[in-house]
């Protein structure tokens, strides 16, 4: 009996893993104004899904700083802009802004952060845009985000 507890627990922790695997999702940056991708997505089973930044490039978060923002399509240009008076110190982002699905913190180069949030509220139906909020970036750092 305890050999046959002991199986289901090993497939329990093995299914779990697998889940948590493709609901995480990384994405870098880079000295030149660039993430690694411009389309991210995850399956709808995911109940949460955890997004790396990495910032592969040496220039500090004062100069080349990049985030990782979630938005509605819709709203995005309308977030980054709001954000630019917020300044770096807010991580260019407007407080309590309920445009914002998710966000990191801004990085420089050689850092990581990550981000990990719900996807209750989001659908497979929604257009989705991630960004860097850092001013004027979000014109080439932007992709799309989808839950299939
Ligand atoms: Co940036």
């Amino acid at each position: 009996m305890l050999k046959w507890i002991g199986l289901f627990s090993v497939l329990m922790m093995a299914g779990q893993a697998m889940a948590a695997e493709e609901c995480n999702l990384t994405i870098d940056s880079t000295d030149a104004m660039q993430y690694s991708t411009d389309s991210m997505t995850v399956p709808a089973s995911c109940d949460e899904v955890t997004v790396t930044l990495t910032h592969s490039g040496q220039l500090p978060r004062e100069t080349m700083g990049h985030n990782w923002v979630l938005t509605n399509t819709a709203d995005a240009d309308a977030v980054a802009t709001a954000g630019i008076s917020v300044g770096l110190d807010g991580d260019y982002l407007p407080a309590d802004d309920d445009r914002v699905i998710a966000a990191t913190e801004i990085i420089g180069g050689g850092e990581t952060t990550s981000v990990t949030f719900s996807t209750a509220g989001l659908s497979a139906d929604g257009d989705y845009t991630f960004f860097c909020s850092f001013p004027g970036h979000n014109v080439m750092m932007k992709g799309s985000f989808t839950i299939e």
